[in-house]
């Protein structure tokens, strides 16, 4: 059989930017205010793996399973179906707990990933180990053995990161995106009063990749991307403006 070149997102404006998809087995990250969309990008790309028979498993620090259901619920999704299945599995743990069975290659989250054979990962959210330690050269070391243990399964992974105005900073401080191989950025843009939304691929390790920016609305079936946004300046410094011509 020919080996798969492509991780796809299910989200088929998105897998366009990304040449197709992810590449099998990377570490990938979504970066996003609250409210941007991320965890229903994760939910989506998640299913998507599912309808081609890939397992999927959301690591929740912030919602209880009950919760993610009733998100689904709303975008017309059943998560029921799936997890009977055996195609999507939703753990929600502590960041310190997460950390400890990372850490012992035997542990219950490897034997998950090796009974269910989970293909796919999705963190919910990675700004929670910022928590744990001031200190940024432990918190890079949190990042990396987080990386290395999912690099060790195998799984293609997408961590999900808060992005405030106030917390970017803290975002940045184990310098996670020099380790991940992509980093999404989903962002609010007020454009003539109204807030809409946007989506750019800002790095893929060994991959072309769009660099435009490219609207996206959330709505029954979950995200779409649609048009870039001509003729406009600054739309990721959240207030945009018309170029003249
Ligand atoms: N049925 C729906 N129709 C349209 N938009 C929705 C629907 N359900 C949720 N949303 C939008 O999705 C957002 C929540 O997405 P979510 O993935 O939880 O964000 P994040 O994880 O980035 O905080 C809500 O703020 C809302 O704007
Ligand atoms: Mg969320």
């Amino acid at each position: 059989m020919e080996k798969k070149q492509r991780v796809e997102t299910g989200i088929a404006g998105l897998d366009k930017m990304l040449s197709g998809g992810f590449i099998p087995g990377s570490a990938n990250m979504v970066r996003g205010a609250p409210g941007t969309g991320k965890t229903l990008l994760g939910l989506q790309f998640l299913m998507c793996g599912a309808s081609q028979g890939e397992a999927g498993l959301l690591i929740s620090f912030e919602e209880f399973p009950q919760s993610v259901h009733h998100d689904a619920q709303s975008l017309g999704w059943d998560l029921h179906a799936l997890e009977e299945q055996g195609l999507l599995h939703l753990y929600f743990t502590s960041p310190q707990v997460l950390l400890q069975s990372l850490a012992s290659p035997g542990g219950p989250l490897s034997s998950l990933f090796l009974e269910k054979e989970v293909r796919r990962v999705v963190l919910d959210s990675v700004t929670h180990f910022t928590r744990l330690t001031n200190d940024n050269q432990q918190l890079r070391n949190i990042y990396n053995s987080l990386i290395n243990a999912l690099k060790r399964e195998g799984v293609t992974s997408l961590l999900l990161a808060e992005e405030g105005r106030m917390d970017a900073r803290h975002t940045e401080r184990g310098q996670l995106s020099f380790v991940v191989d992509t980093i999404l950025l989903l962002r609010y843009v007020e454009i003539e009063s109204a807030i809409q939304r946007a989506v750019t691929v800002l790095k893929m390790r060994g991959s072309a990749h769009a660099s435009e920016i490219r609207r996206y609305e959330i709505r029954k079936g979950g995200l779409n991307v649609s048009g870039v946004f001509e003729g406009r300046e600054n739309v990721l410094t959240g207030i945009s403006h018309r170029v003249s011509r």
